[in-house]
């Protein structure tokens, strides 16, 4: 049985893997409208009232909301604590038309019709149930309106140097996600998603992440190495893992050890795909 089946065997409700450390939450804050959405922006005009659901600490939302200016963007998030950054960002760059509110995915705080377009990243491969948020913001999206989501394929990452530990520890950790209720491979679901869930014509494309050869370093695939060897250790990860039986303590430690020394391999490079679909309301 893969991963995904034996989480969707395991939970109905899911429970967010990566939780909002720092170290986590600063990944999430690196990401840009211009990079993470740049398969939505085409799709985006001034004038267009947008809806980021599972916004996070909010960098894309602030870009977004320059897409679409004057109108207002709302980025919603179930935790309270990643939004004030999203508000403190919209202040330090003078972004007015902007704000954060905390909600679910699942019941939006939000009368229907009310959105010209819902974007959404890397959230669904969260949830339990991706379809019934897509179908949550179908009903808040006018008809005519259009959706933009990426989400990860986890299976698809490549990692060089070969090293068995990385292997072992990019399974370790999508088999507790699984087991949350998540979902790894979600990226090859998306056109299905968004089909079952009434969005008829849609669109689909692909890009990587992590792959660190934008700014000419490997910055990108350390911070995979490292925010993988700091994950491992955390309770929330650890707990199932051990109580699973899936590696024992000292395993974990000399798998997270590994994670950190690939980081700073000077060839270190890994790539994942991200896959992304623009969906239309009508
Ligand atoms: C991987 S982060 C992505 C954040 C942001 N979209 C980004 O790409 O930087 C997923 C976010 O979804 C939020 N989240 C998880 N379940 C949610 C739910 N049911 N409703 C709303 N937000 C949720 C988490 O709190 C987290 O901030």
């Amino acid at each position: 049985m893969g991963s995904e089946q034996a989480g969707t065997a395991a939970k109905q409700t899911a429970t967010y893997t990566y939780g909002h450390t720092p170290a986590v939450v600063a990944v999430h804050a690196a990401r840009s409208a211009t990079r993470e959405a740049a398969f939505f922006l085409p799709h985006l005009q001034p004038g267009m009232r947008l809806l980021d659901v599972g916004c996070g600490p909010g960098t894309i939302t602030v870009g977004l909301a320059a897409a679409v200016a004057p109108a207002e963007v709302v980025g919603v998030d179930v935790a309270e604590s990643v939004l004030e950054q999203g508000r403190s960002l919209a202040r330090e760059e003078h972004v007015p038309n902007v704000r954060f509110q905390q909600g679910s995915a699942l019941t939006l705080p939000f009368e229907a019709d009310s959105f010209d377009a819902v974007f959404s990243h890397t959230l669904l491969e969260h949830v339990a149930d991706p379809a019934a948020v897509l179908r949550e913001a179908r009903r808040v999206l006018r008809p005519g309106g259009v959706i933009g989501v990426r989400d990860c394929d986890w299976e698809s990452g490549i990692f060089w140097p070969a090293d068995p530990d990385l292997d072992l520890a990019a399974q370790l950790y999508a088999r507790v996600w699984a087991h949350n209720g998540g979902h790894p491979t979600c990226g090859r679901r998306l056109r299905a998603l968004l089909q079952e869930s009434g969005f008829r014509r849609v669109a689909t494309s692909a890009s990587f992440r992590w792959d660190g050869s934008q700014d000419g370093s490997a910055s990108g695939s350390r911070a995979f190495g490292e925010l993988l060897a700091h994950r491992l250790l955390l309770p929330n990860l650890a707990g199932p893992i051990v109580e699973s039986g899936w590696a024992d303590d000292a395993t974990l430690r000399r798998v997270s050890g590994s994670c950190a020394r690939w980081s700073q391999h000077p060839d270190a490079l890994c790539a994942m795909t991200m896959v992304e679909a623009v969906g239309w309301s009508d």
